[in-house]
């Protein structure tokens, strides 16, 4: 059968729309809501065959597990086996807000959440409008990002559309995401604390709590073949424009040099703001230099325009990885399937 557009379009800015979004997961629909990072597409977590149409609208692996969401801190206990001391340290400092913590899990957790780990993670976000679903939804929602699955996550609703317009139930429009890069990920059902995914809050801001903190060597560099991950949302391709991106690594007057000696029809550049002048390309500004938290936020919008602009190959300007930089330069390297040119 030919599948009509269904999906109702719902504004943050009604209660009883949110209450809509609400009635539509507990009985087991799909919704797309705004969180301070990026927008979810959201089922009931304790719901197996909710969660099954999650990786069905998306186009997701089966093996790669996703992130429960709760609006109070006492929800948390249920879904996992325990509560170790430094994980409510790290609950108590920074949530709510981006950061996502992997624990043992509990037997509520269906297998659809957990894509066959033995631990479930749990995030807590800041963002009013998901706190305001998952409490009219009366349940943990699970929410991956709301993107086809290797697309670039979305954080505007009209990014949602373009990718699962009906596909899923509804999507609730909160206007753009804060953050703009998904949660940071830390594991912590081991005795080392390992980093999983960069994002909002800096490994830094982990080592004030927890003291030494490993990063997973999959944050930086590519895996090997066969290789063994923690976190099964590495070892895909990710974030990917429909155009070929290289990561271009040097200073702006060789970054200038570099791009425009290979101007030609479906060249594009990715640059800091204030650089398009100098090019002889059609560029994108994804933020100031200095202004990793910027970058963040304008990432992955650019990346779709660079697309909907008829890009063919994107030289894009690497970012600094060091503090939030850190998850810009996570994504834009997964972007370029981890092509780097370095100049100089
Ligand atoms: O900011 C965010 O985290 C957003 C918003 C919607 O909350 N969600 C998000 O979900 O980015 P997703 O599914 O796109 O990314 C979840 C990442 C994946 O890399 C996945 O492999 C990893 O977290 N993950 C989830 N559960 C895990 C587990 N039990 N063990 C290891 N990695 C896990
Ligand atoms: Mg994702």
């Amino acid at each position: 059968m030919e599948q009509q557009s269904r999906t109702l379009r719902l504004s943050a800015d009604r209660a009883e729309e949110i209450q809509t979004a609400g009635n539509l997961l507990k009985s087991g629909g799909l919704v797309a809501i705004p969180t301070e990072t990026v927008y979810g597409l959201a089922a009931n977590a304790l719901d197996g065959r909710a969660v099954a149409a999650i990786f069905a609208a998306k186009g997701r692996p089966m093996d790669n597990p996703l992130i429960v969401h709760i609006s109070q801190l006492d929800q948390w206990a249920a879904l996992v086996s325990e509560i170790p001391p430094r994980a409510m340290e790290l609950a108590n400092r920074f949530w709510p807000g981006p950061l996502t913590i992997i624990l043992p899990k509990s037997p509520l957790i269906p297998d659809e959440v957990s894509a066959g780990q033995a631990t479930v993670a749990v995030r807590f976000p800041s963002h009013p409008v998901a706190r305001a679903v998952i409490d009219a939804a009366g349940v943990p929602l699970a929410a991956p990002s709301a993107n086809l699955s290797g697309s670039p996550s979305p954080t505007e609703a009209q990014h949602v559309l373009a990718d699962l317009d009906g596909r899923i139930d509804a999507v609730l429009d909160g206007g753009p995401c804060r953050v703009g890069v998904e949660s940071t990920v830390v594991t912590l059902a081991q005795e080392v604390p390992r980093l999983l995914r960069p994002g909002g809050i800096t490994p830094e801001q982990l080592s004030q709590v927890l003291g030494r903190v490993e990063v997973d060597p999959a944050v930086m560099n590519p895996l090997a073949a066969g290789e063994k991950v923690l976190s099964p949302g590495m070892k895909y391709k990710h974030y990917s424009p429909k155009a070929n991106v290289i990561l271009v690594k040097g200073n702006l007057s060789a970054y200038l040099e570099y791009v425009n000696s290979r101007a030609e029809e479906g060249v594009f550049a990715l640059c800091y703001d204030g650089e398009q002048e100098a090019l002889r390309v059609p560029a994108v500004a994804y933020g100031a230099k200095q202004d990793a938290a910027g970058q963040a936020r304008h990432l992955f919008d650019a990346l779709r325009k660079l697309d909907q602009m008829g890009a063919k190959v994107v030289y894009a300007r690497s970012p600094q990885p060091k503090g939030v930089g850190l998850a810009v330069y996570n994504r834009l390297i997964r972007a370029a399937g981890f092509e780097v040119v370095e100049l100089g």
